[in-house]
């Protein structure tokens, strides 16, 4: 047959969550709503929904490869130079040049255990070695982290917040970190999460990525701007980093909707703020009832939460998903006993709540 590294023949296919599609076909349930992915549940904003539509009748014509609009944009809102930024399709792609430009068989890549599964795999893919710290009280070891680099490390994947458990590093210890780091090793801040983050005190990697030349800030609109679905997101570094990753990049690897669509969802900051409203508030809620009920919840700096259900996730998902509400069982992120939750609409998260309820009183302790 075709011959295969072992290295890719060993991946597991990400595992998405389940499709809402699905489960109205393979459980005849009608309506049931999705908290598993960590989206927008007031959907997209209606200037980018818009802005989306304008560009239908000029699919024949490429998009703008350099992105020169969104990237002006970007760059006003954040004080950072135009040459600074780099498109992706998703920021899963920023991942994906960052792996390839830097990582060759041989280097080594820091990352959390648990954290965004992606940096792992394009790093295997790459044939780098993954060197995997495990969280500490749920949070970043940056100590640990620290100590790891080798000669053969090369970059450091942080998500901040982390996904899955949601917790945040301080400015403090960043710094500290950063001091301590060899000019050879870059820093990835991943803040797939950041307008999320209430915490003053939680550092935002724009603000670093313009100051220290090894960090790279990397920022999604599929997540607090709802456009998961269009792929788009942007990595914000110094200008000789990006413009290493320009080279590997294909040349129109953002659509011209999504282009368009990212550029009117920046300017609906309205959108945004009821977004960020929404989710607070849902957050705060939920953890709130679900504390009151006994079952210890992680702090939400982001739009999702873990909760530890004292029982087996997996159990806890298919009896959730039997009364309409898909959550995530993370049993594959090393939490067993928990599930994580995305903040819904107040009337989703009274749905979650009482199916919730319903399933801990049907299912034993673990
Ligand atoms: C921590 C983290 N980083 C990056 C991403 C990728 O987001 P996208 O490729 O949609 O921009 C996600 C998505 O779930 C995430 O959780």
């Amino acid at each position: 047959m075709f011959d295969v590294p072992p290295y890719i023949a060993d991946l597991v296919p990400y595992p998405p969550g389940k499709p809402i599609e699905e489960l109205e076909r393979e459980y005849g349930i009608k309506n049931p709503i999705k908290l598993a992915s960590n989206e927008n549940p007031l959907g997209p904003s209606p200037k980018a929904v818009e802005a989306a539509a304008r560009v239908l009748s000029k699919l024949h014509r490429y998009p703008d490869g350099s992105g020169y609009y969104l990237k002006q944009k970007i760059s006003e809102k954040l004080g950072v130079r135009p040459e600074q930024l780099v498109l992706g399709n998703g920021s899963n792609e920023l991942i994906d040049f960052l792996i390839r430009v830097y990582v060759r068989p041989g280097h080594e890549v820091i990352s959390s255990d648990p954290s965004f599964l992606v940096y792992r795999k394009m790093v295997q893919i790459a044939g780098g070695a993954n060197v995997v710290i495990p969280l500490k009280d749920y949070r970043h070891d940056l100590e640990a982290m620290a100590e790891a680099v080798t000669d053969r490390t090369r970059l450091i994947f942080l998500d901040n917040p982390n996904n899955p458990a949601a917790t945040v590093i301080s400015r403090k210890n960043l710094d500290e970190m950063l001091q301590r780091l060899p000019r050879h090793v870059m820093v990835v801040l991943d803040g797939a999460y950041e307008e999320f983050v209430r915490d003053p005190d939680c550092p935002l990697g724009f603000e670093y990525a313009g100051r220290h030349p090894g960090v790279v800030a990397l920022r999604t609109f599929s997540k607090s701007y709802g456009l998961a679905g269009l792929r788009v997101g942007y990595g914000i570094m110094a200008p000789e980093i990006a413009s290493m990753l320009d080279r590997v990049r294909q040349p129109f690897n953002v659509n011209s909707v999504a282009l368009a669509a990212a550029e009117a969802a920046l300017d609906d900051t309205k959108h945004l703020e009821e977004t960020l409203r929404l989710t607070w508030d849902g957050l705060d809620m939920l953890s709130g009832e679900l504390e009151k009920a006994g079952f210890a919840t992680m702090p939400g700096h982001t739009n999702f939460m873990l909760v530890d259900t004292g029982r087996d996730a997996r159990a806890v998902y298919e009896a959730m998903l039997r009364k309409g509400v898909i959550v995530r069982a993370m049993g594959s992120y090393g939490f067993p006993r928990h599930i994580r939750i995305t903040v819904g609409l107040p009337e989703e998260n009274r749905m979650f709540l009482q199916a919730f309820r319903e399933a801990m009183r049907d299912l034993p302790p673990a």
